[in-house]
């Protein structure tokens, strides 16, 4: 007999990874409330808080007002408006590429651009650490996926050897790590990508909007976003709105536009949504932009270096994204209740988000806390970290 919903439910807990939700109530700024209290948010995406800037919310009560509250349907049928227009152009001259492509969210973008261009017969190399949807989108495609180690690209080079062939090859990778906040060696991917005639995709949700000149992500940053293929980045972190993007030349969108089934299918993004992705474009290249980032990074190298030399382990990287290696699910979800008994908000990361036994506290900064906030973060954080012999 087959096991019953209530069978998997105690396994699931039995292991220590039953996950739940936290309600916060009011808007995602860098102070939220939750169960009642004043708490500081560490684990938001939201990394120059433009998710409660008066600019976004007037663009999407504008682009309500003037545009209605549903597109009505997908793309190709009725459901492809003037300001889904106004967004691809206006994230085309962001990303400085040909063309653009606005998709639903992140992750229908990397389920549908993956089958779009590869399929049965084809290969795809994906670092280890990919996120779940690109993932997610390599098993849709039917394409072989080969994972290579994280991040090291010399593997990768014997592994394209390996199965050099005459089918279509894809190299994909995150820009910024999702849940370790280190960024990908695009340097070395693009001569990979250029010596085995292969496509590069970089999916550049954590660094869109925060790296790179006026915040055109990781490749920018390392002067290679000109050779980068599929230039993937989301609306929801950063930018402060929702949705996602493919910056492209304008034969790889038409590809797009014909074969990405998640685009073809889903009625497309709403008008108020629309709005605040165009407002928040505007201001993530203006100097306003400029000066949140330079805020973002200050407080990225406090929170780094104070928890580093408080002996936390962190995996090596630059960003903003900061976990604190907690290992046991037990220890991850035990850390992460008495952050929030103190007043912190951050989530435990387990399995199957991360590998077995590298569970987390996913820290991530803000451009919008302020220096006392984050002091008194660490403080808090390093006691707790000590009583629970994490340190
Ligand atoms: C690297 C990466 N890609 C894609 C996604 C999915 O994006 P979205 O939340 O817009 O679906 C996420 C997280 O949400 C992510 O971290």
């Amino acid at each position: 007999m087959s096991r019953s919903i209530e069978e998997e439910l105690q396994e699931i807990s039995g292991n220590g990874l039953l996950r739940t939700t936290r309600l916060i109530s009011g808007r995602q700024s860098a102070r939220v409330t939750h169960s009642g209290r004043d708490m500081l948010l560490l684990c938001s995406n939201n990394y120059l808080g433009l998710a409660d800037r008066p600019e976004l919310i007037n663009a999407a009560v504008q682009a309500a007002e003037s545009y209605g509250t549903s597109s009505g349907a997908s793309r190709l049928v009725s459901g492809t408006m003037e300001l889904h227009e106004q967004l691809e152009n206006a994230v085309a001259s962001f990303k400085q590429s040909e063309d653009a492509l606005v998709f639903n969210s992140g992750h229908a973008a990397n389920t549908g651009i993956i089958p779009a261009i590869v399929k049965r017969g084809d290969i795809v190399f994906s670092d280890r650490l990919n996120h779940a949807s690109i993932v997610d989108g390599i098993l849709l495609s039917g394409a072989k996926m080969i994972r290579y180690p994280h991040n090291d690209h010399v593997m990768l080079e014997q592994l394209l050897e390996k199965y050099r062939g005459k089918n279509r090859t894809l190299i994909v990778t995150d820009g910024v790590f999702s849940m370790d906040g280190d960024v990908a060696p695009l340097v070395e991917l693009v001569a990979l990508k250029q010596a085995y005639n292969a496509l590069l995709m970089v999916d550049d949700a954590h660094g869109s909007g925060v790296l790179g000149e006026c915040g055109r992500g990781s490749a920018d940053q390392l002067g290679v976003a000109d050779f980068v293929d599929i230039k993937m980045g989301t609306f929801g972190k950063a930018l402060g709105s929702f949705g996602a993007y493919a910056a492209v030349t304008s034969e790889m969108r038409t590809l797009l536009v014909n074969r990405c089934r998640s685009f073809i299918f889903s009625t497309s993004l709403p008008p108020a949504v629309l709005g605040a992705s165009l407002a928040a474009v505007r201001i993530v290249q203006s100097s306003e932009g400029d000066l949140l980032r330079d805020r973002i990074r200050a407080n990225t190298e406090f929170f780094r270096r104070s928890l580093n030399d408080a002996g936390f382990i962190i995996p090596p990287g630059t960003t903003q994204i900061i976990p604190i290696i907690t290992g046991s699910p037990e220890t991850t979800m035990r850390f992460s209740e008495a952050l929030l008994n103190d007043g912190i908000f951050a989530q435990g990361i387990r399995p199957p988000t991360v590998p077995a036994g590298s569970g987390r506290v996913r820290f991530t900064v803000m451009a919008t806390h302020t220096p006392e906030e984050l002091s008194w973060a660490v403080e808090r954080i390093k006691n707790i970290g000590s009583n629970l012999g994490v340190i």
